[in-house]
């Protein structure tokens, strides 16, 4: 029997992973996953990349890189995270394997096995693993549409077994779909100033907002550079271009850098140079704010109908948000109704979604649920909304 480290009984087989194979059903109507709609990539610029590129480009990219990433990338990612108002200059730049190994590698960097950290609730499931992998201990604090609840986190940073750090996902939350206000990202700097506790703050989903007017509450907490308070940033092409690049980044003060930097280099020693140049060229060439817009104006038509019917169908006891980006919309059924039963209704009439159970920390919630709406084209969100509008109601 080959002996297995302990630390891998704190990792549970992630909920999610189990439901991807049922979405993955033939004419199942999925709002379970969290990936971009295929029909969406920016193929036809990808190609006209790869037929144009330099042989020296063309070399580099089927080289091994540096570890932080290819000169040329973090150079023009610089320059795109520089139009956020982030810090760039007097803060390092990491390229990461997608935003999972970002989050990972600061797991790492941080915990110790027992450490308290502090997530929300609920909360992106790839951190809970990635945090559990390292055997922390996960102290979970409750949303409001606002964002954390400050009083909660106060109380958290007060105690003497102080947490390493706190991860948050203020824009488009995964899977709570909220936009923190600026006056709680306010809240939550000041009263980690001082404390040693870190920040991780997750912009996965940022750039997807639907409305101009919300702009100014996309200015990330790092822009802001408060004082006394170390930030470390992450952000994805992910949801920008493609999940399949496994591109992300990390934007660190210097001593946290270096410690990413020598546990990245034991992990992979370089994300892959191939999608770098790719990713590096879409920059360069123009291309991402455009690509971007197109697909924001079409995730905000699929959210736009999803809402609708959800107003239209479902009882009014049961809450949730109209999303303002991103890809998620969290439903709060009535306390006597549980997901994981309406979802095995919907999953016999053909629609599946994801049980809130999965991203509570605690593992405790029974009542709510996750739609995602980025992977389904309008005939099949008025299908599947029907379908789980009334095995709601049922
Ligand atoms: C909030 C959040 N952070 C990070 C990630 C990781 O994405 P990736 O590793 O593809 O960059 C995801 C993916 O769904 C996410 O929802």
């Amino acid at each position: 029997m080959p002996r297995f480290a302990t630390s891998l009984t704190s990792l549970r087989s992630s909920e999610i992973r189990d439901l991807m194979k049922l979405a993955t059903q033939p004419g199942i109507i999925s709002f379970a996953g969290g990936m971009p709609d295929n029909t969406l990539f920016p193929i036809d610029e990808v190609k006209e990349i790869i037929n144009t590129l330099t042989p020296q480009q063309q070399q580099a990219a089927f080289q091994y890189g540096p570890t932080p990433g290819l000169p040329s990338l973090l150079d023009s990612l610089s320059q795109h995270l520089e139009s956020k108002g982030l810090p760039v200059s007097t803060n390092r730049l990491m390229i990461t394997t997608g935003s999972q190994q970002a989050i990972a590698l600061l797991a790492r960097a941080f915990i110790d096995p027992g450490d308290r950290v502090l997530v929300e609730n609920p909360c992106f499931i790839g951190a809970i693993s990635a945090f559990n992998a390292n055997q922390a201990q996960l102290t979970s604090i409750d949303l409001d549409n606002e964002g954390i609840h400050i009083d909660q986190l106060e109380k958290e940073t007060q105690r003497p077994n102080k947490a390493k750090f706190l991860y948050l996902t203020p824009y488009f939350h995964n899977p709570r779909g909220i936009l923190y206000s600026a006056e709680r990202k306010q809240q939550v700097a000041r009263t980690l100033a001082g404390t040693d506790i870190v920040l991780i703050e997750d912009d996965a989903y940022g750039d997807l907002y639907f409305y101009e007017e919300d702009k100014p509450r996309l200015t990330p907490i790092k822009a802001a550079n408060p004082s006394g308070l170390d930030i470390c940033y992450t952000g994805s092409f992910s949801k920008i271009l493609g999940p399949g690049l496994r591109l992300g980044w990390l934007l660190l003060p210097e001593s946290i850098y270096q410690r990413c930097e020598l546990i990245k280099q034991s992990l992979d020693a370089c994300s892959p140079s191939f999608t770098q140049v790719i990713a590096d060229q879409f920059i360069r060439r123009g291309m991402l704010q455009p690509y971007i817009e197109r697909i924001r104006h079409e995730y905000r038509r699929r959210a736009e109908t999803m809402s609708d019917l959800l107003q239209s169908t479902l009882p009014p006891d049961v809450q949730w948000n109209r999303p303002r980006g991103g890809f998620y919309i969290w439903l709060t059924l009535p306390q006597h109704i549980d997901a994981s039963a309406v979802l095995k209704r919907t999953i016999d009439q053909g629609a599946v979604f994801v049980i809130g159970k999965t991203f509570d920390p605690k593992g405790t919630q029974h009542n709510t649920l996750r739609l995602s709406y980025c992977n389904t084209n309008q005939e099949q969100i008025k299908k599947g909304i029907t379908i789980i509008a009334n095995a709601i109601k049922k």
